[in-house]
């Protein structure tokens, strides 16, 4: 007897917080560089991959209407640039199981397409090897690369040059802003508000400090040292993040940032009771849509089923 065909693929893959996010100035391609330094968090989306006559995307969850199903989604142009490399047409069905907050500043859509790469990969039985599936992740955008290998990792040139570095387990409590931010508007925002202010943009360097703090596993020193170049532009957008900010600090937060270009908050507290203690100042604020609970590092992109 032989074995079934393979007919579905699902793949589980985080999403992130920037614990450090130095950005440098406009780049002549339009793009900044960064000292990203990158934690995966256990707040998780999952893409099915099933044989379909032709490429289609199906999401589900609370702003699945918020997710375009069409060819601008980093899934489907996940599939699109495998299948072209190795010549076969993508003929897949993907539906994303959505859980990350939808332009949140988490890379959700960024973990959509590593998750994609993975169960095409698997599902047409092509094994590619890991540095291929990287450098499609690095054309499909800036924070691919790091949804796919998870952990924590230092990301340099857009992002996308990836170091891991090491990491005790953090506790954080993530506040939904209700509606997204662009990513392109925050990082035009940044330029801005750099010019307006007469401001030198120094090159972007990781904070040794950070890294330690970050090694260390230590709440309290990770607190004082998260740093977030894009916040204030976040926060210029979204005037209504500070009070969020506030509230998670009042409900006892080590320490509140924007997360990556927002609008998503991130309160870093000491353990799963402070998280609970934030969580209801959160809501008892009123100040954000949801609320929601996660540990960092978790691993990236995984094939649960195949
Ligand atoms: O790489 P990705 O497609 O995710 O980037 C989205 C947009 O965010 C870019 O078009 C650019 O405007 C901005 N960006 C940037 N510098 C980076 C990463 C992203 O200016 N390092």
């Amino acid at each position: 007897m032989t074995a079934p065909a393979t007919r579905a693929v699902t793949v589980r893959v985080p999403a992130k917080v920037n614990v450090q996010l130095a950005v440098g100035a406009a780049r002549p391609d339009g793009f900044h560089d960064l000292a990203n330094v990158f934690l995966a968090v256990s707040l998780f989306d999952e893409v099915t991959a099933t044989p379909a006559e032709a490429l289609t995307v199906s999401c589900a969850g609370p702003d699945a209407d918020q997710v375009p199903l069409d060819r601008s989604n980093l899934a489907a142009r996940a599939a699109e640039l495998l299948a072209a490399r190795h010549g076969i047409e993508p003929a897949v069905h993907l539906h994303i199981a959505k859980n990350i907050p939808v332009a949140g500043g988490m890379a959700g859509g960024s973990a959509d397409g590593a998750a994609a790469l993975l169960a095409c990969d698997t599902l047409w039985g092509l094994d590619s090897p890991r540095e291929e599936l990287l450098d499609i992740c690095a054309e499909l955008g800036s924070d691919v690369p790091f949804s796919f290998v998870g952990g924590a990792a230092l990301g340099t040139g857009r992002g996308e040059l990836l170091v891991p570095v090491e990491a005790g387990t953090f506790h954080w409590v993530f506040a939904v802003a209700d509606g997204g931010l662009s990513t392109p508007a925050v990082f035009r925002e940044f330029d801005r508000l750099a010019e307006a202010e007469g401001r030198a943009v120094p090159e972007p360097v990781a904070s040794p400090v950070l890294l330690a703090a970050l090694a260390s596993g230590d709440a309290g020193a990770l607190g004082a040292s998260l740093t977030n170049d894009l916040q204030a532009a976040a926060v210029s957008l979204r005037p209504s993040l500070a009070a969020t900010l506030d509230a998670g600090l009042g409900g006892g937060a080590v320490a509140a940032l924007v997360s990556g270009s927002g609008p998503t908050t991130a309160f870093l507290v000491a353990d799963e009771v402070a998280a609970a203690k934030v969580v209801a100042a959160l809501e008892g604020a009123g100040v954000c849509r949801a609320t929601r609970v996660a540990v960092g590092p978790v691993p990236g992109a995984v094939v649960l089923s195949a």
